[in-house]
């Protein structure tokens, strides 16, 4: 395919998230995600706003880079005004920040402000908004995180609705030669991920599979190996 570009350029990522640990032994559980060979902890803060349910703050981030100061963090924002917090969570160590598309703020203005803060930069859609809503901000994004599930709650079940998003935004990004990295989180597994993969995602987030299972490091290893090997058959990217 003329457009496609070479996959070697995007890494398959894995990255377990923290809401899925146990939260009576928080250090301990961040160190295992660290010694599973993870390429980043995602940690989801959430306002009982945006999402119907409250989780945590900046203090976490702060303490996962205390702990693990070498494991990057990848914060994801279920804020309805996350522009009011951004640099807390930037002080407290983030090496991405993720805002919602859906988010009442100046949504140009806040990737802007992420990337000025010297980090990473992420937008994220909900499974029912549409990606051309993504495609404004592309210019000013890192990365872009497709929820497979609603958001605020770990357990759900994958949708499946949200595939052809996937395809969708990598066709565009490569017709644009821009090497964008996709991330998906809900409800993923080895199955699920691998369709995602299919379709172009190259990040995946998991924290219930991973957190449940006994040898974690099994389990990265086996999700990155499968999506990479899945990655490869997406027509957009050779
Ligand atoms: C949900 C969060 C997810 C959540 C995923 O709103 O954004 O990161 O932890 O959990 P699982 O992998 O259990 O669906
Ligand atoms: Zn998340």
């Amino acid at each position: 395919m003329c457009f496609a570009y070479n996959e070697a350029l995007m890494n398959v990522h894995v990255l377990p998230s923290l809401l899925a640990a146990d939260f009576g032994c928080l250090a301990q559980e961040i160190r295992r995600v660290a010694e599973s060979g993870a390429d980043a902890l995602h940690l989801d803060i959430m306002d009982a706003h945006f999402v119907p349910n409250l989780s945590f703050g900046p203090d976490v981030v702060a303490l996962a880079r205390r702990v693990v100061p070498r494991l990057p963090r990848n914060v994801h924002l279920m804020m309805t005004r996350p522009d009011l917090y951004l640099q807390r969570f930037v002080d407290a160590g983030a090496d991405t920040v993720q805002i919602h598309v859906e988010a009442d703020c100046d949504i140009w203005a806040a990737l802007a402000a992420i990337r000025g803060s010297g980090v990473r930069s992420g937008l994220v859609s909900r499974p029912q908004t549409p990606p051309e809503a993504l495609y404004p901000y592309l210019a000013l994004c890192d990365e872009v995180l497709f929820m497979t599930v609603n958001p605020g709650y770990g357990g759900q079940a994958f949708m499946e609705s949200v595939l052809p998003k996937i395809a969708a935004l990598r066709r565009h990004a490569a017709s644009r030669r821009v090497p964008l990295d996709i991330m998906v989180d809900g409800g993923v597994n080895f199955e699920t991920a691998a369709r995602c993969a299919e379709q172009g995602a190259n990040q995946f987030v998991a924290g219930s599979f991973l957190f449940k299972q006994a040898a974690m490091a099994a389990a990265v290893a086996q999700l990155r190996d499968r999506c990479t090997a899945s990655l490869r058959t997406c027509p957009s990217v050779t």
